[in-house]
């Protein structure tokens, strides 16, 4: 029983600095600790994440987190809406509905790229504040032609946690209201780091 008890205590413990040294690098690290973190890479075994979570992109309401800030001045109308940018700061949540609990937040732009097509350039960085990830990024620069069920982007790299990282982003769309724009997209990520 008592050995028992003191087996628990020790994985408790080791429990605990494994999240000490998660927790730990929330905080951007000097650039000697990034030069030291990189000269042990040769040594470092390569991780694989895989996460999922919806991507609420809203630009209608009283708080829009998408706003547009530039719009092309076209001589005709374009069906693609092609030229405009917008700016998000989109939630991203557990479930797909706007109160499951949030694990970060998408930050970045987005523009609509085809003149014909109906495809954005996405440049993002999702920002990660759940107690797991927190403080750690993954970038994304992609294309995304919306109206297709899946759109693959890639992950061009991350920081904190995920420094490194390159992978595949796939996206698909759970929920569109195309009277205000709004959006909730399912996303799940695959990609290495160290
Ligand atoms: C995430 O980090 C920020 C800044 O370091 C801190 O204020 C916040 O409490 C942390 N959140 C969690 C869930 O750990
Ligand atoms: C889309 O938004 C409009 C305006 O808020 C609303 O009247 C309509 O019910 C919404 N449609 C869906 C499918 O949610």
């Amino acid at each position: 029983m008592a050995k028992l008890g003191l087996m628990a205590m020790v994985a408790v413990a080791l429990a605990l600095v494994a999240t000490a040294a998660i927790l730990a690098r929330a905080k951007t690290d000097d650039p000697e600790k990034v030069d030291a973190w990189f000269s042990r890479l040769s040594h470092a075994k390569r991780k694989t994440t895989r996460l999922h979570f919806y991507f609420h992109d809203t630009p209608s309401g009283k708080s829009p987190t998408a706003v547009r800030v530039a719009k092309a001045a076209m001589t005709k109308k374009s069906s693609t809406t092609f030229g405009a940018v917008t700016i998000i700061d989109d939630p991203l949540t557990e479930g797909p509905e706007p109160e499951s609990p949030l694990l970060g937040r998408a930050q970045g732009f987005y523009g609509n790229v085809g003149l014909e097509s109906m495809a954005l350039l996405m440049s993002m960085n999702l920002v990660f504040t759940s107690p797991k990830f927190n403080g750690s990024t993954l970038s994304i620069l992609g294309r995304n032609p919306i109206l297709e069920t899946y759109r693959e982007m890639p992950i061009v790299g991350g920081t904190g946690v995920f420094r490194l990282a390159s992978g595949i982003a796939t996206a698909k769309t759970y929920f569109f209201n195309s009277t205000t724009g709004d959006a909730v997209v399912e996303y799940n990520l695959i990609y290495m780091h160290y």
